[in-house]
């Protein structure tokens, strides 16, 4: 028997009173006739309806000494004691896209001994820069469910970041996959506030322990690609807070460096200008210590963003990305201190909070300096090509295993025990003919194993085994005849290969990216390419028809999907042939390992779905707004808390399959389930809230823990293996909140026959909702419920909390 203790203060979560549906008459495939909601009138935006508003919220509120930042903070005032106008207009300017080895650059300050910085991409590891790992991507970390992964793929990557000289990691990424079709849903880390918050957490803890500092992004709400530099994401401050800021409040409570306010507009005003976003939302109410960066070309104007709280603008011209040197800042912003439009002040607090950063990591202590060129990677004069791969290929492909989902597995097919003869069809299952790394940033039509996504998150790949590889190998040792066909639509090939086999692997994807690459999704291209945004969930490369041709000729299908998000499988998921689904997400360059050790039971499958697989599109909350001739698109979050499982939960819709959802080779039982208050007040828990207000900032009880929750879980199966059980929480009815919210999760090991605790503690934030009547996070009157479940449909144990 063994014991795990897991003790995270997590989110709350809301939800708003009513939810107006889209109109079922639509084509739900047609990405134009997806409708822009309209706006409930009894929606608490700001301004009006028709053109909500950001609230102005001035001055900028200068960093503290508080806690862990006190000697980095203190460091850094007495350097900007000691600059020059110009150096502190230097120190907040980027120095002009491809003016330095890196994607962004701040020019070195002789003056205080500073190197200058760079800061590179991305989220999924060293964007553009060879000897590298390709990780696994954001979403498939997230599904697996395991904050030990999180923390190993962010220590590995900042060691990597670190060894080539980059001080700036620019990720995590946690923009929720609100809508399931955003281009860039595959970076970030699903659709629950809660797994972003904590996979947010651990990957900044993991990143920074390495020194490298890291950049949370995109601040706020930046859910989709078209219409990218001009969509507004308009919702009220009860969502805003419990679903789209949670995360980075995590990533602040980690500690992480940086923020980057990204392109789009918030209830009508650029972020990069947003004050009620930066100087409120971050600076006051988070206490945010460390300093806000544009994205790229993001910044607008002058004057008013240095009021409204950017601390740094990159890559530093007034455009992203051209090397032509015309900037908001530099020596425009020191005229702005100069003519008195801006405050001195503000610029030192600027130029603090990017030192007291470069403190924080200790950054000051012999760190590298950058020792590749992104702008150039061939040139000899500028890149040292140093090997900072490690054995990042161990934990990349333990990622890459644990967070394959096994979705079906009729008749257990699956484990496979030396099958005669083997036959893998689709271009997904193979090398890409052309090689790796043929098209840059990843955009371009895929065929050939697919690693990742298109854009800023895209590495390069140094090597990428197969399926093909790996199951071949292991064909060799078993004596299995294996064949294979890598021809997405030579369809009378795939049945002559998946004929006579008694197991035919089919491997098909879906793809995305960011906005500024456009792929076609098929051959010939017969279908408007994907501008970010993928306009279809269903399979490319006509997937559907390539698993139904091969499940028509073999009965025992075995489907391997990698994709960036949900894909209907309504065509061919009940097919009596289709025999089992492995969901692998996107694998990086270790895919072919990772479903070969599943599909071979040397790893007992654990993954879980971090977001709901739909059995129709318009089954979901949100939608891309793909269409508007508005010069500022209105992008109404009209679902308000009801995102993915909630709005499933809510509006009694069943799923193909439910957020957490996964199958194991085993079987778990639990019981036990033991609720205990362990807050000051003892059962008198009511007593925190309205007691304690907390004007400027989160009051610290908040996240102190509140109630223990311990239950056991038996592996009662004949294999070792992974649970991961999860806790939600059902508030009391007049609450506002969905029908049941995740709280807490992790993964455990279990071996056969074995019994684990697992113990959480809920803190009293987790227990709140936010009022914006009372502008504070308080408890809702009534009866809650602890839910504790396999999967958030496949609920086993239920205690009540009065
Ligand atoms: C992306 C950011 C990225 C930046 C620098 C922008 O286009 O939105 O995520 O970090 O470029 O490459």
């Amino acid at each position: 028997m063994r014991c795990i203790t897991v003790c995270v203060a997590v989110a709350a979560l809301g939800v708003r009173a009513s939810l107006v549906r889209r109109d079922d008459a639509h084509h739900p495939e047609t990405p134009d006739t997806a409708p822009n909601l309209p706006i409930i009138p009894s929606v608490p935006f700001l301004g009006n309806d028709a053109m909500p508003s950001s609230p102005p919220s001035y001055p900028s509120p200068n960093t503290t000494t508080n806690g862990w930042w006190e000697h980095p903070v203190k460091r850094a005032r007495k350097d900007v004691h000691a600059m020059s106008l110009d150096d502190l207009a230097t120190l907040v300017t980027g120095s002009g896209y491809g003016n330095g080895p890196c994607v962004g650059n701040i020019r070195p300050i002789p003056s205080i001994d500073f190197p200058g910085l760079c800061l590179q991409d991305g989220p999924t590891g060293l964007r553009g820069v060879d000897y590298a790992t390709a990780f696994p991507p954001g979403i498939t970390v997230a599904g697996t469910f395991s904050k030990e992964l999180m923390r190993r793929r962010g220590t590995a990557i900042g060691r990597e970041f670190r060894g080539k000289g980059a001080n700036v990691y620019l990720g995590p990424m946690v923009n929720l996959m609100r809508a399931p079709a955003a281009g860039r849903n595959w970076e970030g880390f699903g659709a629950d506030p809660y797994l972003n918050g904590e996979a947010a957490f651990q990957t900044v803890l993991g990143v920074q322990n390495e020194r490298v500092q890291a950049t949370v992004k995109h601040y706020l709400a930046n859910q989709q690609e078209h219409f990218r530099n001009t969509g507004s994401s308009n919702l009220d401050e009860r969502t805003e807070r419990e679903v789209y800021l949670h995360p980075f409040m995590r990533a602040i409570q980690a500690g992480v460096v940086s923020v980057m306010p990204g392109y789009n507009f918030v209830n009508n005003s650029w972020m990069t200008q947003n004050s009620a976003l930066l100087n409120d939302r971050l600076k006051r109410e988070l206490k945010f210590q460390g300093y806000t960066v544009s994205d790229w070309g993001a910044q607008h104007s002058g004057v008013a963003s240095a009021l409204a709280g950017l601390d740094m603008t990159m890559p530093g011209g007034t455009s992203c990305c051209d090397t032509n040197l015309t900037s908001f800042w530099g020596a425009n912003l020191t005229q702005a201190v100069t003519n008195g439009s801006v405050p001195l002040s503000r610029v030192q607090d600027m130029a603090t909070r990017i030192l007291a950063g470069y403190y924080f990591v200790r950054q000051d202590e012999g760190y590298l300096k950058p020792n590749f060129n992104f702008m150039d990677i061939d040139d000899p004069a500028t890149n040292e090509h140093v090997d900072v791969m490690a054995d990042h290929d161990v934990i990349s492909r333990e990622i890459s295993t644990a967070a394959i989902a096994l979705l079906k597995n009729a008749n257990a097919t699956l484990p496979l025990h030396k099958p005669k003869k083997i036959a893998l069809i689709g271009s997904d299952a193979g090398p890409f003919a052309l090689g790796l790394n043929y098209y840059p940033d990843n955009i371009g039509w895929p065929y050939g194993a697919l690693s990742m996504g298109w854009g800023s998150g895209a590495t390069m790949n140094s090597y990428l085994v197969t399926a093909y590889e790996a199951i071949q190998q292991r064909a060799r040792r078993d004596h299995t005849a294996i064949n294979w066909s890598f021809d997405d639509f030579d369809y009378v090939n795939a049945r002559k290969v998946a004929n006579y086999s008694d197991v035919a692997a089919v491997f098909v994807t879906s793809l995305s990216g960011e906005g500024y690459g456009t792929v076609p999704n098929s051959k010939p291209v017969d279908k408007a390419a994907n501008m970010g945004d993928r306009n279809n969930i269903t399979l490319w490369n006509g997937g559907e028809k390539l698993i139904q041709e091969v499940a028509a000729i073999n009965n025992n299908t075995i489907v391997v999907v990698h994709a960036v998000g949900p894909v209907l499988m309504e065509e061919w998921i009940e097919h009596p042939n289709v025999t089992a689904v492995l969901w692998a997400h996107l694998p990086g360059s270790e895919s072919g390992t990772a479903v070969a050790d599943v599909l071979y039971g040397d790893y007992n499958p654990s993954g879980r779905l971090p977001y709901t697989i739909a059995k129709q599109r318009r089954d979901y909350p949100a939608e891309v707004l793909y269409n508007s001739d508005a010069p500022q698109p209105q992008i109404n979050f009209t679902e308000g808390l009801l995102i993915d499982h909630r709005h499933f939960d809510a509006k009694d819709i069943e799923p193909r399959f439910e957020f957490g959802f996964g199958l194991s080779y085993t079987r778990f039982n639990y019981s036990a389930l033991d609720v205990e208050f362990i807050g000051d007040y003892g059962h008198n828990w009511n007593h925190k809230w309205g007691h304690h207000k907390a004007p400027d900032g989160l009051p610290s009880w908040l996240f102190e823990p509140a109630v223990r929750v311990s239950f056991t879980v038996r592996n009662t199966g004949d294999m070792d293996g992974h649970e991961v059980p999860q806790v939600y929480l059902r508030f009391p009815n007049d609450s506002g909140e969905p029908p049941k919210v995740l709280r807490e999760f992790d993964r455990v090991w279990i071996p056969r026959g074995d019994t684990v605790h697992v113990h959480h503690t809920l803190s009293y934030y987790d227990l709140s909702v936010w009022s914006i009547p009372h502008q504070q996070w308080r408890r809702s009157p009534g009866t809650y419920e602890i839910l504790v479940g396999a999967s958030s449909r496949d609920i086993r144990l239920r205690h009540s909390l009065l």
